[in-house]
């Protein structure tokens, strides 16, 4: 079985490089199933219900969220959707999931959505205090989006689960890191990069950035319009144990 896991899809950029690139994608290299991280693809906070149906209409089986869940109040008119999961350790709405099962080939595939702790605001719990529910599930595979700041977090949690989890990948710094690999038959990346203005700060518009942090001007968080990179991951799965074999990292950067 192929994943494709795509990173944090940042604003009308961002969905602009995936209407052009997720179909070709998931054809080119025989995907099963594809998870979007969508937490900023409403104007680079939240999600709204019609761009929740943008993202499901370009291939997306499932989207997964992070701390900007709740910045948009539209996001509550989709909260029970069976295609969307929300981080497990922040206060959710009762109707909302933090893990799903989704049958894909004959095999469950459990997918869930938490937060790291470092410099991350309104996270209830830690990671390794709500992870139990997804070991005990009689999933066969098992992905977590881990939505976090701090690198060391993410590894630490890594080695933690490493022999539990089939896949763990991380996302919302926006950078894509270049550790990707197998442990023990788990894939894993630190960070797994944006769908955001190539040319940007981390999605936002540079200038605007600029104002903020040189001359301590008051602004708003403006999306960057510039052309958009993609990134993500194809992990792979064997059939027979239902662990990861390999974890190859996509990056399409716009042409210049
Ligand atoms: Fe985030």
């Amino acid at each position: 079985m192929n994943i494709l896991f795509i990173g944090d899809v940042v604003g009308r950029p961002g969905r602009t490089v995936l209407r052009e690139h997720l179909s070709q994608l998931i054809h080119e290299h025989k995907i099963d199933f594809t998870i979007v991280n969508g937490e900023n693809a409403a104007h680079g906070k939240g999600i709204t219900e019609r761009i929740f149906n943008e993202l499901i209409g370009y291939g997306a089986d499932v989207i997964t969220m992070g701390n900007h869940t709740y910045s948009k109040a539209s996001i509550y008119d989709i909260i029970d959707h069976k295609q969307l999961i929300v981080p497990l350790n922040m206060e959710m709405p009762v109707n909302a999931q933090g893990y799903r099962t989704f049958e894909v080939m004959n095999k469950k595939v459990l997918v869930s959505n938490m937060c790291t702790m470092a410099f991350m605001q309104n996270v209830i719990a830690s990671p390794y205090t709500i992870s139990d529910a997804i070991i005990a599930s009689d999933a066969d595979i098992k992905i977590v989006d881990l939505h976090g700041e701090a690198t060391a977090e993410k590894i630490a949690y890594m080695h933690y689960y490493k022999h539990d989890l089939t896949a763990i990948v991380g996302t919302h710094t926006h950078i894509q890191t270049a550790d990707e690999d197998i442990f023990n038959g788990c894939a894993y990346i630190s960070d797994v990069g944006m769908c955001g203005s190539y040319e940007s700060i981390i999605g936002r518009d540079i200038a605007e950035v600029h104002a903020q942090l040189v001359n301590k001007e008051h602004t708003h968080y403006t999306v960057s319009k510039n052309p958009a990179v993609l990134c993500g991951v194809v992990i792979t799965i064997d059939d027979e144990t239902n662990r990861a074999v390999n974890i190859q990292r996509i990056q399409i950067r716009p042409s210049s």
